[in-house]
This record gives structure tokens, sequence and C-alpha cells, in this order.
């Protein structure tokens, strides 16, 4: 297997963003040639003005936090044929693949101000994986629709060219986790941009502050809390809290609820807090010790890009030639 996936510095990353992705990436760098980078191009799309950098290398101290294998870590910009290759694969793709993505209607509130990298950002996600041959691309159910459009690129390319130019990959969702929803809105997925830190737990967040966010997050007016599968269905800012809870102490649903049963929301709170602690705690504390040593990641940073360098001309010059470029 071959695995490719990245997260766009946006911000800290969330525990999201730790269940949905990165929980995955680790146990699959033990089977697989894993690269993970830091999708800085795709921050463009909606944080201009920001100090994207920093937010680069914050990303990469966590990744490197949460037990990334530094030679695996990249910056997305760092190799310019992500950018070329998304030229090529644009021009393969039809407005109409592009018009069906549901994230670009979601994220674009005025589609006439919305920049065309935006719209556009699913070939470069696309170009991302094909660069690297990737067969499996580790994402959150919001970006299964995107691997999908990169599987239809590369069939669309290999078939016009007569030639098998790109490996098509899969995504890969895992079953729990895939979609951790905010603490406040429980309609609304955890995201490092919601209009409240309160709707999120941070990978950087004291145990002071998480403590606090677990407090105020949103459960439900029901007196008790659910006794069955069946009854959490119908309780979505419950099933997020067990979620969130089976999710730290790798338990499985029906374990999450039994272990809850005939106790209150205090209890709740208390032992998720806990266990958010537990897995929150150790990761903050090595990426500040990241963090204050900016010349060790710049040196992983060099080392990753070395490696996805040479893959990714390889490529692009196979590409350029059959395309008589
Ligand atoms: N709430 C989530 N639950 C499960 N998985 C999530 N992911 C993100 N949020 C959740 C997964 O994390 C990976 C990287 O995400 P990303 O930062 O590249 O894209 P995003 O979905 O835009 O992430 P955010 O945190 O919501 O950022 P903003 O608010 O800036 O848009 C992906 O695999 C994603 O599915």
């Amino acid at each position: 297997m071959k695995i490719v996936s990245g997260i766009r510095p946006t911000g800290v990353l969330h525990i999201g963003n730790y269940f949905g992705a990165i929980q995955n990436w680790l146990t699959l760098q033990g089977n697989a040639e894993c690269l993970f980078f830091m999708a800085d191009l795709h921050a463009l799309t909606t944080d201009q003005g920001q100090d994207i950098q920093k937010s680069t290398y914050d990303t990469a101290a966590l990744y490197l936090a949460c037990g990334i294998k530094p030679g695996s870590i990249f910056i997305q910009s760092h190799i310019q044929e992500h950018t070329e290759l998304a030229w090529i694969l644009a021009c393969h793709t039809s407005m109409g693949w592009l018009n069906r993505m549901t994230q670009f209607k979601e994220k674009a509130s005025n589609k006439e101000k919305a920049n065309l990298g935006l719209y556009a950002y699913p070939t470069l996600m696309a170009a991302d994986v094909l660069l690297y041959d990737a067969t499996h691309v580790p994402v959150g159910e919001d970006q299964k629709q995107h691997v999908e459009l990169a599987r239809d690129i590369a069939i669309s390319m290999n078939s016009k060219y007569k030639h098998d130019i790109f490996t098509v990959p899969e995504p890969m969702i895992q079953k729990m986790g895939a979609r951790i929803m905010s603490l406040r809105h429980a309609d609304q997925k955890m995201g490092k941009s919601n209009a409240s830190d309160y709707e999120r737990i941070n990978l950087l967040d004291s145990d002071e502050l998480i403590i606090e966010k677990v407090k105020k997050a949103t459960s439900d007016s029901f007196p008790t809390l659910p006794e069955t599968m069946n009854e959490l269905e119908d309780r979505p800012a419950v099933k997020n809290l067990y979620t969130i809870y089976a999710m730290s102490m790798k338990f499985t649903m029906e374990q999450t609820v039994k272990y809850f049963e005939g106790k209150n929301f205090a209890f709740l709170k208390k032992e998720l807090s806990d266990a958010l602690i537990n897995v929150v705690g150790p990761i903050r504390e090595k990426a500040k010790t990241y963090q204050e040593d900016r010349a060790s990641v710049t040196k992983v940073l060099e080392e990753g890009r070395e490696k996805a360098q040479i893959k990714a001309s390889k490529m692009v010059k196979g590409i350029k030639d059959i395309l008589k470029l």
C-alpha cells in the first residue's frame, strides 16, 4: 500500500483531525509506504493574509508529537510538481464534475466572490495523491467525494492516453470518528475555523481548558443518558460525546453505551475530560518541545522534501512525455 494524506495548516489541529485522520495514519505507517504533508497551498484558498508558514511549522510539530515518522513529512508548496500536475489535471477535469463537489457549495457562501482556487482545489487534491502513486487515501467522510474525483480523473486519463499513467486510489474511511461534530452544534463538523474555540478541543489545549470546554459542551434535555444504541441514534449531541469518549479510550460504541448506562451527565463529562486529557496532554507537551526547536523540525521537513521530490519529478516527467509537452 502507498498512502498519501495531508491536513491544511489553517489553525491548531483538533481532536477531529486526530481521530478522523492522524490516528489512522499512525496505524498505517507501520504497514505501508506513507507520505504526510502540510497542505499549505490548500490553506491559501481560505486563509489569505494569515501566517500560513507559522501554522505549517506548528502543524509539523504536531504531526511529530502525534508520532508520525520524520522521513514521511513534507510541505506541499516545497514540491512544485503539485501545482504543475494540478494544472494538467484541471485541463482533463470537466466543469460538470467540479460542479458536483458539495464542499465548494458549503464553503463558498457567495459563489461570485469565491476564488477559483477554492472551486478548483479538488484537482489540486487529485494531484497530491496521483503524483505519488497513492493506492489508498485516508480521509474523513467530507473528503470522500474528492478522492472519487481523483479516481475519475485517473481512470479517464489512463484511458484517453492508453497508458497506465496513474494508480487509481481508493478512499479509506474509518468506521468511527470519521466525522467528529462541534461541541456546541451537533449538526456541524468540528473544524479549525468554527466560530468559537469552545466548539473544538485543540491538540494544544491545557488540561484546565479541556475540562472547561467539556463542561460547556452541549448535551441534551433528556433526564438520563441513553441505555441502548437505538436510543443513542436519536440523540446527536450525546452521540458525539460518546464517539469522542470511545475514540479516546479505544472502546466500541456498544462498550461506551454500556459503560455510561445508569450514570448521569456530570459523570459523563468528568470521564470524557479525563479521557481527553490522557490523549491530548502527552501530544501537547511533545509538540511544545518541537515548536521550541525549529531547527530540528526544519531538518525533518528537508528530509521529507528530498524523498517526495524524487518521486514527484519522476512522475511529472513521465506524464509530460506521454502528453507530448
Ligand atoms: N470534525 C472532523 N472529524 C473527523 N475528521 C475530520 N477532519 C477534519 N475535521 C474532522 C479530517 O482531517 C483531515 C484534514 O482536514 P483539513 O484540515 O485538511 O480539512 P478540513 O476538513 O477543512 O479541516 P477543518 O479542521 O475543518 O479545517 P477548516 O475549519 O479550516 O476547514 C481530513 O482527512 C479531514 O477529513
